[in-house]
């Protein structure tokens, strides 16, 4: 086993399954700027080493991941492309080999938009995933406008994007968001063996069905959609409908958008 690690994702290699693990547990595993740079930079190095058959994405703690850290979120820029989740989107887009994860607790905003990008995801009966970017006083993100009305339909994605709504372990299943829902004490050892399942098979003939599945017309379309959700998601950084909803996030209060117009 092969292992590296910023403090707060670490990665390993190990019978041709890269496992990213988020290891920020006391901030829920919210992702900065950093970690987004790091696990980008994991999946660059894995799409061309041939060592690497599958990716596998667990966590440390109670909670899969927060999303974004809000504080991040805070001191952001007015532009998308050169920042590090417009790389970590690409790395997504660009990948070749499966990606597998294996999720507990709250999958939130990023969290939950990658699962997205992954082909197997297994769930823990604790999973919940939600994506509340309207309200936070933002927009979509990693292309889920286009992929998950795609996935759920129109009116599961509305309830999902507009009103920020959980989904729970058991509709994540039934909605085909997830592969399956086990034991949260099975969790890890059952996407593991998946991901190694994946590894031990023919990687070319793996790699050509992958790219099948998901067709080179459709990641087109993906890669333009994280494009136009980045330039409306960057505007909507600096707005005072964000302002307010990272406010109250730090205060712990409800935030009050009856002011704004
Ligand atoms: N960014 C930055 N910090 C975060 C965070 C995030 N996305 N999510 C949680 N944290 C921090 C909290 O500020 C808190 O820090 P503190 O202990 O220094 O005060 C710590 O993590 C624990 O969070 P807390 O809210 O107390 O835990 P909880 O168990 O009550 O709730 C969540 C867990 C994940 C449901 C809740 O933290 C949450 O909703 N987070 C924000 C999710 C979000 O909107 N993400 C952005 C998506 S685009």
């Amino acid at each position: 086993m092969t292992e590296s690690a910023s403090a707060d994702v670490s990665v390993s290699q190990s019978n041709g399954v890269l496992e990213v693990r988020f290891n920020r547990p006391t901030k829920k595993n919210a992702i900065t700027l950093a970690m987004y740079a790091v696990i980008a930079k994991a999946l660059e190095d894995a799409n061309g080493n041939a060592e690497v058959r599958a990716v596998l994405f667990t966590a440390a703690g109670e909670t899969f991941s927060s999303g974004n850290d809000i504080m991040d979120f805070a001191s952001a820029g007015a532009n998308f492309e050169g920042t590090p989740q417009a790389r970590l989107l690409e790395a997504f887009v660009a990948f070749e080999k499966p990606l597998v994860a294996a999720v507990h607790g709250p999958a939130i905003g990023i969290g939950a938009t990658m699962l997205l990008h992954c082909d197997l995801v297994y769930a823990s009966e604790t999973a919940r995933l939600r994506m509340p970017f309207v309200s936070l006083g933002l927009v979509p993100e990693a292309a889920s406008s286009l992929l998950l009305p795609k996935r759920v339909g129109q009116a599961v994605a509305a309830e999902m994007l507009l009103l920020g709504a959980w989904v729970e372990a058991a509709r994540a299943l039934q909605l085909g968001l997830v592969n399956a829902v086990v034991p949260a004490t099975d969790l890890e050892a059952t996407a593991r063996a998946k991901a190694g399942e994946l590894a031990a098979l023919p990687p070319n003939a793996l790699r050509t069905t992958r790219a099948l599945l998901r067709g080179e017309a459709d990641r087109n379309a993906i890669r333009e959609r994280i494009r136009d959700e980045g330039v409306h998601f960057a505007k909507a950084l600096g707005s005072a409908e964000a302002r307010e909803a990272f406010t109250a996030f730090v205060e712990r209060r409800t935030p009050d958008f009856s002011k704004l117009s």
